[in-house]
């Protein structure tokens, strides 16, 4: 029988991990903020907490009501009912609002190409665009609730699509432009989409893809399709059919720009947007419209602390939740500039987001880690012979931030006076959960410190009791909150036994966490990837920090494969910076400085040197082939959204062949 402590020893997660420094937020960032102070912070936290109806009630008053809503929330564990009773539509909010305003010939999206091409839209022209392809949708019979299937490069277009579907009250389903037929197909039939919109080709690093000829072959088995939208971008040859295939332009020469946006109930369907779960087909998130809009809006203001002269650049592509909810629900909702960039980080050389930067003097920037890391590797004199002083904010989302790459960030993209908002979110939370209040909040290297007002985020133990201080566990949100998944698209079944069978009556998360003496939520990762090595679960991505934080380390990914004696080994699979060789002295070096920096217990019994590390296309690392690569030296596993398959040859030598 085990005793409790044995049971406290698989159980729980170790979290072995300690960073002391600590950045208070500039006083000229605070003074201006619109919340400004940690005191401030709390007294929102708990008036939200102890009547939250009021508080998202409150919220909710700021936009455009056809009709006003009889309830707040009305919750029937696990399905949510918000503002109901309400009818709105988010597109009138984001584009109308501001439009029929002093924003009127404010720059809603400055775009740049890859080419270098630039394109500002209005709000004003926003909205004439929207308004008209608003009549294409309903002259290609597109009515309220059906599922438009997106699939098109960084372009304007992209957001104008979006955007027309939310007016006439359509299910956008965006489709990463990166995606295969076979995931596009497997997309386009779950949702039942009617019609997909799409470009001739998108742009990449100099050369083009050619997505009109990947759509033909994703339609050969999506009986629902009827017809095909395509955008003239790049101008390569395709083909065109008879009676499926319409150019975009030529239907936007029939339309007129007078269109009324449609009036939705608070729970009309918005999107659909598919995410990969641990096992299986990819589930189909879906987000309804008033609660989504309450906390995509109010979440940004707070978040980035938004002003009407930022210039404010998220770089995360719109195919993501990122690139919903704050490159174009988020921003264009409270009025914003924002911009919107085409292509590669690394087009034509490492310095085309820092000469963005300089020459559109952006304010704020919400990137990822891995493009951090990335940007570290490539060397700081890409951004330093750069003016980015216009920079006043920064941002990061999508993966636990490394403290030496989150320390770099400071440094040198920051230049010491940026504060920054380490962003915890989901596909499934609709927006940023878990974040500093830049004037208000002193943050930690690695942290996304607290929730935001409303979010009543904790960490829990197997059984679903608060943690201590320090105390590894899981992470769950205990009340419902407007922007959170409603269902998965067609399986409710699935969308309880994923999110809400693990504890009771909380919303499980699938991440662990723990939370420090100050109460700021430390991610560890997701529960998949907590190891078990001699009784003590760690959180890889700990040791990866760990091991990032050695001066030769680019890049790592550590993974677990089964052993004998301590139940898990780990495996960590290590990208050098350029200058540095890989060598049994620098392995042992890196198992110190493990040792060193976390103990012994999370020491890699293998370090194998990688060129690069396998990635998804939105760059997460896939640590299931990593994991499968450490177990039996073979992949066998689905590598279809693989982004780089090159750099899987190099990843099977062990350790003992160099
Ligand atoms: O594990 C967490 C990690 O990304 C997961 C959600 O992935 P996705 O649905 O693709 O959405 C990414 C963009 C919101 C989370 O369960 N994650 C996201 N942001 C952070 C993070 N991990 C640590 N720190 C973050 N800031």
């Amino acid at each position: 029988m085990a005793t409790d402590d044995n049971k406290k020893g698989t159980d729980a997660i170790s979290s072995v991990m300690s960073e002391k420094r600590k950045f208070p937020p500039p006083a000229a960032f605070s003074e201006k903020a619109r919340i400004g102070s940690m005191e401030e912070y709390e007294t929102l936290y708990k008036a939200a907490a102890e009547d939250p109806d009021s508080y998202w009630g409150g919220l909710a008053e700021e936009f455009h009501w056809f009709k006003k809503w009889d309830s707040v929330l009305e919750w029937d564990t696990p399905y949510a009912k918000w503002f109901n009773g309400g009818t709105t539509n988010i597109c009138y909010n984001a584009v109308d609002v501001h439009a029929n305003s002093w924003r009127k010939n404010k720059a809603a999206i400055i775009w740049e190409g890859e080419e270098g091409e630039q394109r500002v839209l209005t709000y004003g022209e926003l909205h004439r665009q929207v308004s008209k392809f608003a009549n294409v949708l309903r002259i290609a019979g597109i009515k309220p609730g059906d599922r438009v299937a997106i699939y098109m490069g960084m372009v304007p277009e992209l957001v104008i699509a979006v955007l027309a579907c939310a007016r006439v009250g359509a299910v956008h389903n965006v489709i990463f432009a990166g995606f295969s037929a076979h995931a596009i197909t497997e997309r386009v039939n779950d949702s039942r989409a009617k019609l997909i919109i799409c470009c001739d080709g998108t742009r990449r690093r100099g050369g083009s893809i050619n997505l009109k000829n990947i759509v033909d072959e994703a339609i050969v088995n999506t009986p629902s399709v009827r017809s095909v939208i395509v955008l003239k971008v790049t101008g390569e040859e395709i083909s065109m059919h008879d009676g499926m295939d319409h150019w975009w332009h030529d239907l936007m020469g029939l339309a007129s720009d007078e269109s009324e946006p449609v009036e939705v109930e608070s729970e009309h369907p918005l999107f659909v947007l598919y995410t990969s779960g641990s096992t299986g087909k990819p589930k189909g998130i879906l987000h309804t419209t008033a609660g989504y809009m309450v906390h995509a809006a109010s979440s940004f203001r707070y978040v980035f602390d938004i002003r009407d002269d930022d210039i404010y650049w998220c770089t995360a592509d719109v195919g993501w939740i990122t690139g919903h909810s704050y490159m174009v629900y988020g921003p264009l909702l409270n009025g914003a500039t924002l911009l919107m960039y085409e292509g590669a980080p690394n087009y034509p050389q490492w310095d085309r987001f820092w000469d963005i930067i300089n020459r559109h003097k952006v304010t704020i920037l919400y990137t990822a880690p891995t493009a951090i890391r990335a940007f570290i590797r490539a060397g700081d004199e890409w951004v330093t012979k750069h003016n980015i002083s216009s920079l006043r904010l920064l941002g990061t989302v999508g993966e636990p931030i490394n403290p030496e790459a989150w320390m770099w960030y400071h440094r040198v993209v920051g230049q010491e006076k940026c504060p920054i908002v380490d962003t915890w979110w989901q596909t499934e939370t609709g927006g940023i959960m878990v974040s500093p209040l830049p004037g208000a909040t002193p943050t930690k290297p690695g942290t996304a410190t607290r929730p935001l007002p409303g979010i009543m985020a904790d960490v829990v133990q197997k059984d679903g009791t608060p943690c201590g201080p320090n105390e590894g566990g899981y992470l769950v949100i205990k009340k419902p909150w407007p922007s959170m998944l409603r269902t998965i698209y067609g399986d409710n079944k699935r969308y309880e036994e994923t999110y809400w069978s693990e504890f009771h009556d909380m919303y499980f998360t699938g991440d662990g966490a723990r939370k420090d003496e100050d109460g700021y939520i430390w991610i560890m990762g997701r529960v998949d990837d907590v190891v078990n090595v001699s009784g003590h679960r760690l959180g890889t991505s700990e040791v990866e920090s760990a091991l990032v934080s050695y001066e030769a380390v680019a890049e790592a990914a550590v993974v677990s494969r089964p052993d004998d004696i301590k139940g898990n080994a780990l495996v960590a699979f290590v990208t050098l910076k350029d200058e540095y060789e890989g060598d049994m002295k620098l392995r042992e070096a890196l198992r110190n400085h493990v040792a060193k920096e976390i103990g012994p217990i999370a020491k890699p019994d293998e370090i194998r040197w990688a060129k690069g590390l396998p990635k998804t296309r939105s760059g997460k690392i896939m640590r299931r082939l990593l994991r499968e690569l450490a177990t039996s030296n073979e992949i066998k596993g689905d590598v279809t959204t693989l982004e780089d398959f090159g750099v899987l040859e190099n990843l099977r030598e062990k350790e003992d062949e160099s």
